[in-house]
């Protein structure tokens, strides 16, 4: 195990108690206790003070929930991903970033979207990570942090080129239930509710009306006249693929409870599913 992997993983933990007590008593997300549980992670990663998150915990610690959201581009997952991991003092994992990472390093490698095996092989010779922060994931290829890089229009067109092929998805996937495994978690992606955890304790499937989504992916980025087209179009483009490839097309879970966020506000859509999860802390 990495130490970045020792870090993750520990972290949720330590956190895990409180942030659920903080959610039964329905506390604000940005509750004050949350925020330094979480820059506890940060300092203690750091400082390679590792030790100190194996202080003894309950006898009978809390289920520690996986939570699968998926949906289209622009519904809003990583916002709300991200802030009911912060309310749980879970890990919020957007896998999105490592089909990124991995269409960037095609990129950069000049290998084909085309080209399976080789796409396999790169997948394999490179090492991706995540890192969660408060304001998303940072994203890492090979040691660099390339968070920014990966959200760039030639990356994000790359990122579902190579998500068609099954080889590529079956290693993706295996990394992702490796980071899952232990709970306490909220991963966001396309195939986590169907194929990455089939069993997760919750899984929403996020979703909106297709203009409201381009609204926000143009508002997001600030885009305006000219390149907005462009943006909506290849939003379009990535939904179309996305939806149509053969290897886990992006479909709801049956057992998913379906949100459309359309006329919704993020706070309103984060009730909905702090809703679902305080359903099953109290099974
Ligand atoms: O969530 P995102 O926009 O960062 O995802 C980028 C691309 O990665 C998306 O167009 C399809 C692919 N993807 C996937 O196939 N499966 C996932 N679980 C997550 C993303």
């Amino acid at each position: 195990m990495s130490g970045y992997d020792s870090c993750v993983r520990v972290w949720a933990v330590a956190t895990h108690a409180t942030s659920l007590a903080q959610l039964k008593n329905g506390s604000s997300p940005d509750d004050p206790r949350g925020k330094s549980e979480t820059m506890s992670f940060f300092r203690i990663c750091h400082g390679s003070r590792v030790q100190f998150f194996f202080s003894p915990m309950s006898d009978n610690p809390p289920h520690k929930l996986i939570i699968a959201i998926d949906g289209p581009a622009g519904a809003g997952k990583s916002t709300i991903a991200s802030r009911l991991a912060r309310k749980l003092g879970y890990i919020n994992l957007e896998s999105g970033a490592m089909y990124r990472a991995l269409g960037l390093k095609a990129i950069e490698w000049d290998v084909s979207f085309e080209d399976e095996p080789a796409l396999v092989k790169l997948a394999h010779d490179s090492r991706i990570q995540l890192e969660p922060t408060l304001t998303g994931n940072r994203v890492l290829l090979d040691g660099r942090d390339v968070s920014e890089r990966v959200r760039e229009p030639d990356v994000t067109d790359a990122a579902s080129r190579v998500s068609v092929h099954p080889k590529v998805r079956e290693w993706m996937v295996a990394r992702q239930q490796e980071m899952g495994a232990g709970g306490g978690i909220v991963m966001e992606g396309r195939d986590i509710g169907t194929k990455v955890f089939p069993d997760a304790d919750v899984k929403i499937f996020l979703d909106a009306d297709p203009v409201v989504r381009e609204q926000r992916r143009l508002r997001q980025q600030n885009v305006r006249d000219a390149s907005g087209g462009a943006t909506a179009a290849e939003l379009r483009e990535r939904d179309r693929r996305d939806r149509t490839r053969a290897a886990s097309p992006l479909v709801a879970a049956p057992d998913a409870l379906i949100l459309d966020s359309s006329s919704l506000s993020e706070d309103e859509v984060l009730q909905r599913v702090e809703e679902v999860v305080k359903n099953k802390i109290d099974l």
